[in-house]
């Protein structure tokens, strides 16, 4: 994944991003000197150790937590690689290049993304032709601007409508690989929407991904038909409304999530914009992932029926293990009967916002569902609640809301933290910060200590003399590609920092050298601190000196060994050309001295 992305992009990018700035978005930070320190955001502590530093680069001192702007925001706001990468280029207007091969499998996926859009654009065209349906959409209230801005459509009753329309452009396998066509057990295919309402989901770019089409008459079956799982849709994954949401950006403060595509619809309809809809599925982490670019409070809102009040419970299952300290998760349900489409419509904006004002915390829908039927003066109750909540808060990572959740517990049944025995799912983070040091940086070679430096102070490969620096990867010798790499990166990008340096040498070589640079940063030889800029450059020249003489002694051997021989092989005299670069070799071993 990683990969697509050019890594002198990714420097280049983190080189123009405030880091400062970015995570401050997120959590409080405070200046000290020249950087900026806040509590650490990624394990529990009351003394801020979590350092911003001004090299594009955070570090925790307490539990080893580090990383650039995209590291911290994959981490915090739980985003992929390529989203944080998007979500900081768009920050600082620049445009995201993929690499070839990127682009061809995006290509290969094109003509999906292409009959979908053209679907989508021929069933709106079938909306505006078709008084029934236009009469049924506006019977549900949405008015000709949101189904614009929805893209809402009608696919006509009929079998064959898309597929004559899209078959002389497309495949009929790729129209069946789409979900737009359906094939029955006679090997009849026909188009898989007919007579429905269509709702197109977006993905975050804005592309067409998948379809809902509702029935227009609420006696037909069934209510709703969504596409299948096709290589472009995934109903998991994809939150409907998000894309329009973020369309309007603005800042959320707040985020609503309900379960149907009218939900969204309507509350957009009356006016309520930050709503999006997880498609009839139970919420999964990657919905929250999504969500957490945006904001980290969330409502959870759930119909007024038996099934609205299961979601809820399993809703709050799968949200648990994935909280963090600072996420604000509410639930509300409404009113038997009613749905947030119907509530919106019956009473407006105004009661809706007082409704959501009274959603529940997380915490007291918890308590509040598992003591639902017990009686806690009862010992057996009290029991029962312990052992109904073991396993869920069991599941939770630690943090101080998971330990709040334990006393609230604690309080309720009149036993101590021991006494409720709640093992931990302890984060391999925090092993870390009980097990104090990480293991070591290994031996302190030369060259570790010049990647060492060229990592704090990217400025070395360009200030020093660039004879010194040429063909260093003809050196062979452990860490010498990646040294020379770095200092390609930092001739090629200008104002590299340690950040971006990290980040596009995980790009293009992989997470094991990544995590090496991290660790080298713990590290600090003699030579790197207190020690002028003059200075530092003249040790930096200076290991260059030595690994230059180290290549050239090196190339000599090879050229004497060829001329004298050895016990298996007989000497070979030079050619022209050789003999002419062992001059070289000599005559530039000498100017080093
Ligand atoms: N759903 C589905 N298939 C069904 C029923 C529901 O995929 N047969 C999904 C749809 O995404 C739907 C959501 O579950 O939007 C919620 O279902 P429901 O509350 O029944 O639908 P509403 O969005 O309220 O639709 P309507 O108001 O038109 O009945
Ligand atoms: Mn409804």
């Amino acid at each position: 994944m990683a990969g697509r992305i050019p890594p002198e992009f990714i420097s280049e990018l983190l080189a123009r991003v405030d880091l400062a700035q970015v995570i401050g978005q997120h959590i409080q930070l405070k200046k000290a000197g020249r950087e900026h320190k806040a509590c650490c955001p990624f394990h529990q502590e009351k003394t801020p150790s979590f350092t911003v530093t001004t090299k594009g680069f955070y570090h925790c001192f307490g539990c080893g937590a580090n990383g650039s702007a995209i590291g911290f925001l994959m981490e915090y706001t739980r985003c992929s690689f390529v989203d944080a990468v998007e979500d900081l280029a768009r920050q600082v207007g620049m445009t995201v290049p993929r690499d070839a091969r990127a682009q061809a499998r995006q290509e290969s996926q094109e003509p999906l993304y292409e009959c979908m859009q053209q679907a989508n654009r021929y069933y709106q065209e079938m909306l505006r032709k078709s008084d029934p349906a236009k009469e049924y959409a506006r019977s549900r209230g949405l008015s000709g601007q949101i189904c614009k801005e929805y893209q809402i459509g009608y696919a006509p009753a009929g079998y064959e409508n898309v597929e004559k329309r899209l078959a002389g452009k497309f495949d009929r396998a790729l129209l069946i690989k789409a979900g737009l066509l359906t094939k029955n057990d006679k090997r009849r295919v026909y188009d898989r929407f007919r007579n429905r309402l269509m709702f197109p989901i977006r993905d975050t770019r804005g592309r067409t991904v998948g379809f809902g089409g509702r029935v227009l008459e609420d006696q037909d079956t069934p209510k709703y038909i969504n596409s299948p799982e096709t290589p472009l849709f995934h109903k998991g994954r994809v939150l409907y409304g998000l894309y329009e949401l973020q369309q309007r950006r603005g800042n959320l403060d707040q985020l609503v999530v309900t379960e149907g595509y009218m939900d969204v619809v309507s509350l957009a309809e009356a006016g309520v914009s930050n709503v999006v809809a997880t498609l009839g599925t139970a919420t999964t982490e990657d919905h929250l992932r999504q969500m957490g670019r945006f904001c980290r409070k969330f409502v959870f809102c759930f119909d007024g029926d038996d099934a609205g009040r299961a979601a809820g419970w399993r809703a709050l299952e799968h949200i648990l293990p994935v909280l963090r300290d600072g996420d604000e998760v509410r639930f509300a349900h409404l009113p038997e009967k009613e749905d947030p489409d119907s509530y919106i419509r019956n009473h407006g904006r105004e009661v809706w916002q007082e409704f959501l004002s009274q959603s529940v915390l997380l915490e007291d829908y918890f308590f509040s569902q598992l003591t639902r039927d017990l009686d806690l003066e009862k010992l057996t109750d009290r029991s029962k609640l312990v052992q109904k909540a073991r396993p869920l808060l069991s599941s939770m990572a630690d943090s101080a809301f998971r330990d709040l959740m334990m006393n609230q517990l604690g309080e309720l049944t009149d036993l101590t933290r021991n006494q409720l025995r709640i093992s931990s799912k302890t984060t391999e983070r925090q092993l870390a910060a009980q097990q104090g040091p990480k293991p070591s940086v290994g031996r302190p070679t030369r060259i570790r200590k010049m990647i060492r430096m060229l990592l704090e102070h990217p400025e070395l490969a360009v200030q020093a003399q660039s004879s010194l620096l040429q063909s260093l990867d003809a050196l062979k010798k452990p860490g010498m590609e990646l040294f020379a790499e770095m200092v390609d990166l930092a001739q090629g990008v200008a104002d590299v920092n340690t950040g971006g340096m990290i980040e596009a040498i995980r790009a293009s070589r992989g997470e094991e050298d990544a995590q090496h640079l991290t660790r080298l940063l713990d590290w600090r030889p003699a030579g790197l601190d207190g020690v002028s800029a003059k200075g530092r450059l003249q040790n930096f020249e200076a290991g260059l000196r030595i690994l230059q003489k180290e290549r050239l002694v090196a190339w000599r051997s090879r050229l004497t060994k060829q001329q004298l021989g050895d016990d298996q092989t007989p000497g070979k005299p030079l050619s022209e050309r050789q003999k002419k670069e062992l001059q070289k070799v000599n005559e530039q071993l000498k100017e080093l001295g």
